[in-house]
C-alpha cells in the first residue's frame, strides 16, 4: 500500500473554482491566541480586500468567542462547531482548537463539505491525522495545515535555490527547535493527553517539516530517539515565558533528539526543547548537499548563509535583501488563494502528515528503546 504522504495522493484540486469574484465565507473555530492575534486579522484584510467574509465564529469559551466578535466580527458566534459546520455560508474552516481538537472539527467539516485550514501540529497523533487526511481525500476538498515558517522570505529563498539544484544531492539535515527557558504557560502546552506531547510536537514539528520540505520529502525508513523530561517536574528554575511552569501538571517532554534515515541515504538529526542548559534559543536548520550547504536562522532571515566551493575557493555567501513577510498572513492568503484558484495548497494535510508519523516513531523509539522502521 502507498504511503499516506505520497505525492499522486494530495487532497484538493477536484472541486471547480466557483470562488472566483466573490467572498468566501470563512467560519474559524477557536477563537483564543492565535486566532486573534494572526488568523482573523489576517482574514480581516482579505474581507477589505473583496476575497473573504468572516461569517462565523465559534469558542467553547463565551467570553473568548464575544472578545473575538467584537474585535473581527460582527459575525454569527457559537459555542458548538456542528452547528457552525451546518451554516451554510460557511465555505472555508479555520481550525485554532488546541491539539487534542484538531482532529473532531476537521473530520466533521470535510464531511460538511467545507475547505480547512488546521493550525499545526496536524493533530495530537497520527493515528488522528490519518482520519483528517482521509476526510480531506474523501471530500475532494483543500486541508492546508499551519506549518507557516515555510512562507518566511528565507526559506522561500533557499527552497528556489534548492529546487534549482544548487545545494545537488542534500544528504544530511541538522534542525533545532530549542528554547533554554521557555514552557508555554498558557493554554495546555504542558498536558500530555492534550496536546500529544511537549517541544518536539509544538516547535520541532515547525523545523523538522521545513528540513522535510526542503529537502524534498524523502520517504522516512526509520526512527530513533530519546524524550526525556529533566526539568518539568522540578521548581524553582526561570521561566523566560513568564511565570513559572507547574510540576504537577507537566505530562510532557522538556527535551527531544532524533535521528531519521530516508529511503534515499539521506539522513536528519532532529532536537528540541522548553528547557536546556544552552546558550540560546535557536530555530534552525542546516542542510548539506553535495553542491552547497545552507544554513538557516527561523527567528532572522539576516543570518542565512550558502556555503559553498568554486573555482578552487570556499565561499560563504548570504542573501542581500530578504524582505520582512508576516508568514501567518502568508499562509492564511495562500490558503484563501487556493481555494479562488482551485489549485493545491501549499502546505497539504499529506505533509504535515509525515511530520506526525516521524514524531509519533521517535516517541515510541523513546518509550521501547529501539529504532522504529516503517
Ligand atoms: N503556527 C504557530 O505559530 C502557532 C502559534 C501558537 C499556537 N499554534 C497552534 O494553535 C492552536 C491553538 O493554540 P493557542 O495558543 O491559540 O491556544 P489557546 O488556548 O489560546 O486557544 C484555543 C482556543 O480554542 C478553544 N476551544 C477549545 N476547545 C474547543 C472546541 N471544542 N470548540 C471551539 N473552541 C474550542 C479554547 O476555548 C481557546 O479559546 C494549537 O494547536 C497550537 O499548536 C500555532
Amino acid at each position: 500500500m502507498a504511503n499516506a504522504w505520497d505525492a499522486d495522493l494530495i487532497s484538493g484540486g477536484a472541486s471547480s473554482s466557483e470562488y472566483k469574484g466573490r467572498p468566501i465565507g470563512i467560519g474559524l473555530i477557536g477563537t483564543g491566541g492565535i486566532a486573534q492575534s494572526v488568523h482573523l486579522p489576517a482574514y480581516k484584510k482579505l474581507q477589505d480586500e473583496g476575497k473573504v467574509r468572516i461569517v462565523a465564529l465559534c469558542d467553547i469559551k463565551p467570553n473568548k468567542l464575544a472578545e473575538a466578535n467584537a474585535k473581527f466580527g460582527p459575525a454569527q458566534t457559537y459555542e458548538n462547531y456542528e452547528e457552525l459546520l451546518a451554516n451554510p455560508e460557511v465555505e472555508a474552516v479555520d481550525v485554532c482548537t488546541p491539539n487534542y481538537m484538531h482532529m473532531p472539527p476537521v473530520v466533521a467539516a470535510f464531511e460538511a463539505g467545507k475547505h480547512v485550514i488546521c493550525e499545526k501540529p496536524i493533530a495530537i497523533d497520527s493515528k488522528q491525522g490519518q482520519l483528517m487526511v482521509a476526510a480531506a481525500q474523501k471530500a475532494g476538498k483543500k486541508f492546508q495545515v499551519g506549518l507557516n515558517m515555510r512562507f518566511g522570505a528565507g526559506p522561500q529563498a533557499i527552497k528556489r535555490l534548492v529546487d534549482a539544484g544548487k545545494l545537488g544531492e542534500i544528504y544530511y539535515a541538522r534542525a533545532q527547535a530549542i528554547r533554554r527557558r521557555g514552557v508555554p504557560m498558557w493554554g495546555v502546552f504542558t498536558e500530555k493527553d492534550k496536546q500529544g506531547g511537549g517541544p518536539l510536537i509544538d516547535i520541532g514539528v515547525h523545523i523538522l517539516d521545513m528540513s522535510l520540505w526542503l529537502m524534498g520529502h524523502p520517504k522516512p525508513v526509520s526512527v530513533s530517539g530519546t524524550a526525556a523530561t529533566k526539568f518539568g517536574h522540578r521548581t524553582g528554575h526561570i521561566n523566560l515565558f513568564g511565570q513559572p511552569w507547574d510540576p504537577n501538571n507537566f505530562t510532557v517532554e522538556d527535551f527531544a533528539s532524533g535521528y531519521v534515515k530516508f529511503e534515499n541515504g539521506a539522513s536528519l538529526v532532529l532536537e528540541s526543547s522548553f528547557v536546556l542548559n544552552n546558550d540560546r534559543e535557536r530555530f534552525e536548520t542546516s542542510l548539506y548537499g553535495t553542491e552547497g550547504g545552507v544554513f538557516l536562522d527561523l527567528h532572522n532571515d539576516d543570518n542565512t548563509r550558502i556555503y559553498t566551493e568554486e573555482a578552487g575557493t570556499l565561499f560563504d555567501s548570504q542573501p542581500v535583501f530578504l524582505p520582512g513577510v508576516a508568514t501567518h498572513e502568508q499562509e492564511i492568503r495562500s490558503y484563501v488563494q487556493s481555494i479562488i484558484d482551485d489549485k493545491a495548497v501549499a502546505v497539504p494535510g499529506e505533509q504535515a502528515l509525515m511530520v506526525s508519523t516521524i514524531l509519533d516513531a521517535l516517541y515510541e523509539s523513546s518509550d521501547t528503546g529501539r529504532e522504529v522502521r516503517f
